[in-house]
């Protein structure tokens, strides 16, 4: 029974009371003075949050889907073992009529780091070490789970990375984690180790990624995001042999699992209630 208004024919901007958004253009919140609620139609809010545009008292919610998960479990299972399995190295020899067995870890000694340990990074962690992976994982707040070693803070971090042959970043984009992934992180992991980038592309410092891939510091960037997206046409990135790209699919928004969701945040603020998956404002997700 809700009368809905598909942006930019939204008539009488004080007639809105609830958006539901993914990422609005800027100016989108200005005119709507009624607003009481917002639900962003994805896991992360940090292209809404960012532009400070949402009135503090306005409540603004995710989805936070199990289908949304486990897709993101898959992706990054998948992205393991290309990696740990050297499908890329056997490619490459391939392209060169090369026939020749490399050295191979297997799972049981193959160390998968998981920054963020959310909903999603929990099940991530989960499915890694279901497949016989050893998992260490970080959080901003400190997290137990079982089978998996948990760390917090900047040595926990430095522990984390120096440890890993794999580093998978779940984190949201905040701007504690801004741009976190950078030389220093690349270069205290061991040599040939690889990164996979599931959660936004300003997590990583791209220039200091190339040049750990270039000197053979790592060998393997698997990059779903990016600062840009599309990346320029001129972005080296495109071209790289070690980086593999997708389109930011890792976890896309499945419609049937995420409509109740947004229906239920929409029937709670019209009711007055607080809406679940609530954004903390302050902690940025
Ligand atoms: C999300 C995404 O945050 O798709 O949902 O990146």
């Amino acid at each position: 029974d809700a009368r809905i208004r598909v942006w930019p024919d939204i008539g009488d901007p004080s007639d809105i009371t609830f958006a539901v958004v993914w990422n609005p253009p800027s100016g989108f919140f200005a005119d709507l003075d009624r607003l009481a609620g917002v639900c962003v139609m994805g896991a992360g809010t940090d292209a809404i949050l960012a532009k400070g545009e949402i009135p503090e008292s306005v409540p603004v919610a995710r989805v936070v889907d199990p289908v949304m998960s486990n897709r993101m479990a898959e992706y990054v299972l998948a992205a393991t073992l290309r990696f740990q399995r050297r499908f890329d190295d056997y490619a490459l020899q391939q392209s060169r009529q090369e026939w020749q067995r490399l050295p191979q870890k297997d799972a049981g000694s193959f160390h998968v780091a998981v920054l963020g340990l959310g909903q999603i990074g929990r099940l991530v962690a989960g499915r890694l070490a279901a497949n016989g992976f050893k998992v260490g994982g970080w959080s901003r707040t400190a997290r137990e789970i079982e089978g998996i070693e948990c760390h917090t803070g900047s040595d926990g971090l430095a522990r984390l990375v120096s440890w890993c042959d794999l580093l998978v970043n779940l984190l949201p984009l905040t701007t504690q984690t801004r741009g976190l992934l950078d030389r220093d992180v690349f270069w205290a992991m061991p040599v040939g180790g690889g990164i996979v980038n599931c959660a936004r592309g300003a997590h990583v410092v791209t220039a200091d990624l190339l040049q750990a891939l270039d000197t053979g510091q790592l060998s393997y960037a698997m990059l779903d995001v990016f600062e840009t997206e599309p990346p320029a046409a001129d972005d080296p990135v495109w071209s790289h042999p070690r980086v593999h790209m997708t389109p930011h699919v890792s976890s896309i928004t499945n419609i049937e699992t995420a409509l109740p969701q947004i229906v239920a945040a929409y029937d709670a603020t019209r009711a007055g209630r607080p809406m679940a998956n609530r954004v903390n404002r302050k902690q940025g997700y």
